[in-house]
């Protein structure tokens, strides 16, 4: 089975790209990650690629004059490496309207929030001062809108009442280590499909013991 090619685009800690390096280690699962791109060379994520033997390039926009270039960067890496769909996994850079188009539905992007709440930076600061008692993380195709475009897949996550940024991010990150393989494999075997800016997901997914309704506080 031919797998598609992943680059995967990293800022930082990477555990997200490791995440979809460890599900590629299944003999059956779609995807390869074929190459990681770091905008920092300091990037811890930077660590996981060279474990895992994969190429990985620093692309660091301070080194560009302005954000077409950078671009023009990434896209010679990615074209050059022969990425076949591109995964934002910490990314920080916003990407233009020019390169996304680039690449049409070819990009997804993790965010740690039920988008299209709590778009943005310090999401789960502000996930505790609203008081709401459900989170999750989103995994969606990138628009030019920040973590905006069409939603794959999401978990949600309790909020509870002892929790601070750090118990509730670990929390939420262990669901986006389960959830990216899961988006990935939809797109890269044709079930998660968009149509109309909205994605379709073929076959059935949803097994007859899913939680209907989840309630926080619990009914006791
Ligand atoms: C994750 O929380 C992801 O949702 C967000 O940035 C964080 C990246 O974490 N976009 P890591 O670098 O994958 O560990």
């Amino acid at each position: 089975m031919a797998r598609l090619k992943v680059a995967v685009l990293i800022s930082g800690r990477g555990s997200n790209l490791q995440a979809l390096i460890q599900a590629a280690a299944a003999p059956n699962f779609p995807t390869e990650v074929i190459h990681v791109i770091s905008s920092f060379s300091s990037a811890d994520g930077l660590t996981y690629a060279i474990k895992a033997g994969i190429p990985a390039t620093v692309i660091d926009h301070r080194d560009h004059t302005d954000r077409s270039s950078f671009e023009s960067a990434l896209n010679l890496c990615l074209h050059t490496a022969g990425a076949e769909l591109v995964c934002l996994a910490g990314f920080i850079r916003l990407l233009t309207a020019e390169f996304i188009a680039a690449w049409p539905d070819k990009i997804l992007n993790i965010h740690p929030s039920l988008l299209p709440a709590f778009k943005g930076l310090h999401t789960h600061k502000r996930v505790l001062e609203s008081g709401v008692r459900f989170t999750g993380c989103t995994v969606h195709f990138v628009r030019s809108g920040t973590d905006d475009g069409p939603i794959i897949a999401q978990a949600v996550v309790p909020v509870l009442p002892e929790d601070t940024i750090d118990l509730l991010a670990a929390r939420v990150l262990e669901a986006e280590h389960h959830l990216y393989p899961l988006a990935l494999s939809l797109v890269a075997t044709g079930r998660a499909r968009v149509r109309e800016d909205v994605v379709e997901i073929s076959g059935n997914l949803w097994p007859t013991s899913f939680p209907q309704t989840l309630f926080n506080p619990g009914l006791i």
